[in-house]
């Protein structure tokens, strides 16, 4: 087979063979510019359903719908070059059957090009796993606490806190692994329990609110950034992109209040300086001239 570009992404296996070797990095993404950015530092970049809630004001990732995910994973693909791109399966695309499973996770991955897909549920999705894997499509895992039933879980609660829950997480977690997933995300794990299961699982853990225990951390980046209006006790805030942002905001409705923007420097000007202004706001009076090709 001749390739027409040589790969340069990182693909499923090579994230699973950073287990022991060092800590695996990664944050969600969701439009074409951060994902660059973000691209430079992350060994993956997932497209998650939570941009139901932090891009569209959708109170839980339930009611997401699979094109959303394919119009951002679109988005971060073409804005990544290096990071491999996992995609969310959303809530009701996976759990009927491995084949429905894979109509959906194959047409993710066709639309968009991304190198995973993610589902949530530990040992009620390990056919679908092995089902997916064994024909093509590489498989990230999430288990703890997994925002798809938050219905059924009544909250965003945090997982593996008394040891009578450890031995069905731990459970979930062995599953997983042997039905084939590259890695698990680990999410509102006790850290105990995220110890007991990295050490006993032999693919990476990716832990957002699982401590330092896991293999890679994972964060939405919004909540990283210091974006969204509340984050969990977990999320550390390493920007106030939130509160810059307010300030741009502010200061341009005072100025074009106050008439400061635009200045001369952001105004067109004629080209032939004898050319007369119009003398009246009828357009029709002033032929169109030709468009001048740089216009920013
Ligand atoms: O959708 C998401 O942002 C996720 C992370 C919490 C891992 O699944």
């Amino acid at each position: 087979m001749s390739l027409q570009k040589p790969t340069t992404r990182l693909m499923a296996p090579h994230i699973a063979a950073l287990k022991g070797v060092r800590p695996i990095v990664a944050l969600t993404s969701y439009h074409a510019h951060t994902a660059a950015i973000a691209d430079k530092y992350c060994d993956f970049l997932l497209v998650g359903d939570s941009l139901g809630m932090v891009m569209h004001g959708y109170e839980t990732t339930v009611p997401v719908p699979l094109e959303l995910m394919i119009m951002h994973g679109k988005a971060v693909v073409r804005g990544a070059r290096q990071a491999l791109v996992v995609i969310d399966m959303p809530f009701g695309t996976y759990e009927e059957s491995p084949s429905i499973a894979f109509r959906n996770a194959a047409r993710v991955m066709k639309e968009t090009d991304c190198g995973a897909i993610k589902l949530e549920g530990g040992r009620r999705t390990a056919e679908t796993i092995r089902y997916l894997v064994d024909r093509g499509i590489p498989v990230m895992s999430h288990i703890g606490l997994t925002p798809q039933s938050i219905n059924v879980l009544g909250g965003w609660k945090t997982q593996g806190r008394t040891r009578d829950e450890w031995a069905a997480i731990e459970e979930d977690a062995r599953l997983v692994a042997e039905a084939g997933a590259f890695a698990v995300v680990l999410e509102a794990i006790a850290e105990p329990l995220a110890e007991r299961i990295t050490a006993a699982i032999p693919i990476p853990t990716i832990g957002i609110g699982a401590s330092a225990a896991c293999d890679g951390q994972i964060l939405v980046m919004e909540d990283m950034l210091g974006l969204s209006p509340r984050v969990p006790k977990f999320v550390k805030e390493f920007g106030r992109i939130g509160a810059a942002i307010e300030g741009a905001i502010k200061s341009y409705s005072e100025e074009v209040r106050a008439r400061r923007f635009p200045e001369r420097a952001h105004t067109y000007t004629m080209k032939d300086a004898d050319d007369p202004a119009p003398a009246t706001a009828d357009a029709s009076k002033h032929p169109k001239k030709a468009k001048s090709p740089s216009t920013r």
